[in-house]
């Protein structure tokens, strides 16, 4: 065994404390009184990323701070590698649903347990301990290496963008590596192929100029309630297909290998039912479910806002109506058209006695892998030797709005190795992390990082 893999073995006790120790800092983007644990995530890893040998540095920006660090000691003519992961986490509510405490990491079954746990700062973390392992164990690394953290992802990147785009001399690179994604299936590595897109706004629904009696009132007077739900119905049907005009448009006809691949997988749709509690009557029937969920676009309410939903009967005729409405979209789609194409047939849809308005809040491009013979064979090849099994081709249905940014703005293609599994619960209650996947995950990125030198 190499130094480097020897070493990840001697100090893999001390790598899972500082995981843990990662975790237990909030670090919640959304909320602003989890403001100073966030900072407090990015100083925590900005010290490890220089405890590992990388120059590091917090970079403030009008949001959450981005962390780099960067390592260039395998010179000019080797290759430089750009890892990005996100240190921010989802809100942990409801608290009542987690088994144990959201920051209070625990091993349970061979499962580590903590929200961020798998999305992301442990598969981030991953990252920085293989690098260590090359820069103590070994002499040094192949490859330059970047690592860029956010701490805004899962509130939509704002400040990231302008950030890469002020920064593409510095961040140039000749890949990208992104572990914030699953692996197909337990002891089964996947590379991705695709991550869908989103556009996300809210459709409001104004009536009367207040709350109203409905019995005095009802009748005459539209409610903002029923309009919006007539809105809503508007938008699909029974197909499953999306009823706005013009928004298949852009939906690419994947092609035929990749049709084939994405069904040669071993996808168990009656698992993936029993796993989900629900029958999977939605979406076109036509497709497949793996298909349905990567390669063509939904539109889900995630939210609704109106009237007395307290404790008992309140008869009221509500002023207003909001949903919050979020397309994931597919290749070619791109999400300022479809804010577009929603806004054309909200207007058209809204019935009389009401005002609509549609607002976004915010959008990323579906993206779709251009993987290099290169790229494929070092992961390949490196997976091959942590997990003993050579990686599938997969989907996924989130997203991860930078990751075409980086594509389009250095020029480098990405390559995405996610560690966690199916059902972790992300954004839920009990998200986990699967415990012997943070020994591979570090032994496989460590292998993948002499691959690509
Ligand atoms: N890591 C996820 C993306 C993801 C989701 C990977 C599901 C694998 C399975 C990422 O942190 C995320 O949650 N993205 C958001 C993006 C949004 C906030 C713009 C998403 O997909 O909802
Ligand atoms: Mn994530
Ligand atoms: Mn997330």
């Amino acid at each position: 065994m190499s130094d480097v893999q020897e070493y990840i073995g001697e100090e893999l006790q001390r790598f899972t404390d500082e995981i843990f120790d990662f975790l237990r800092i909030p670090s919640v983007s959304a909320k602003s009184d989890h403001k100073n644990d966030t900072r407090r995530a990015a100083e925590w890893l900005h010290a490890r990323l220089g405890d590992a040998g990388l120059d590091a540095e917090v970079i403030e920006t009008p949001g959450h701070p981005i962390v780099l660090g960067e390592w260039r000691g395998a010179g000019d003519d080797a290759p430089t590698l750009l890892v990005y992961g996100h240190y921010d986490v989802q809100p942990p509510e409801p608290l009542e649903l987690w088994d144990s405490p959201p920051f209070e990491p625990e091993f349970r079954e061979g499962r580590l347990y903590a929200r961020g746990s798998a999305d992301d700062k442990g598969q981030l973390y991953l990252h920085v301990k293989a690098a260590e392992a090359h820069l103590k164990a070994g002499r040094g690394m192949p490859v330059n290496l970047i690592i860029l953290a956010e701490g805004e992802e899962e509130v939509g990147s704002q400040h990231l963008v302008p950030f890469v785009e002020a920064n593409r001399d510095r961040l140039a690179c000749d890949a990208v590596i992104i572990s914030d994604t699953a692996m197909f299936a337990p002891g089964l590595p996947s590379l991705l192929f695709s991550l869908r897109g989103i556009a996300y706004c809210e459709i409001h629904v104004e009536g009367p100029s207040s709350d109203l009696h409905s019995g005095a009132y009802g009748g005459p007077v539209v409610n903002p309630a029923m309009a919006l739900a007539q809105i809503l119905a508007t938008l699909f049907d029974d197909e499953g297909r999306i009823t706005i005009d013009g928004f298949y448009d852009d939906v690419l006809d994947w092609d035929a290998e990749t049709r084939d691949g994405i069904r040669s997988l071993p996808f168990d749709e009656e698992d993936f039912a029993l796993s989900v509690g629900a029958v999977l009557a939605g979406g076109e029937k036509e497709f497949s479910v793996s298909e349905r969920l990567w390669i063509r676009p939904t539109c889900e309410v995630n939210g609704l806002l109106s009237g007395y939903t307290g404790e008992g009967a309140k008869t009221v005729l509500p002023s207003r109506a909001m949903a919050k409405v979020s397309f994931r979209l597919v290749a070619d789609q791109n999400p300022e058209r479809v804010y577009e194409l929603v806004r054309a047939h909200v207007d058209k849809v809204t019935p009389a006695g009401v005002t609509t308005r549609v607002e976004e809040l915010h959008g990323g491009m579906p993206w779709r892998a251009q993987l290099s013979d290169h790229l494929k064979e070092a992961a390949t090849t490196a997976l091959m030797k942590a997990f003993g099994a050579a990686p599938v081709l997969a989907g996924e249905g989130g997203s991860i709005p930078i990751v075409g940014e980086f594509e389009r703005v250095l020029g480098a293609p990405a390559l995405l190795v996610g560690f966690s599994l199916p059902g972790a619960n992300l954004h839920a209650p009990n998200e986990w992390f699967p415990q012997e996947n943070i020994e591979k995950g570090i032994r496989a990125l460590a292998y993948l990082y002499e691959e690509l030198g």
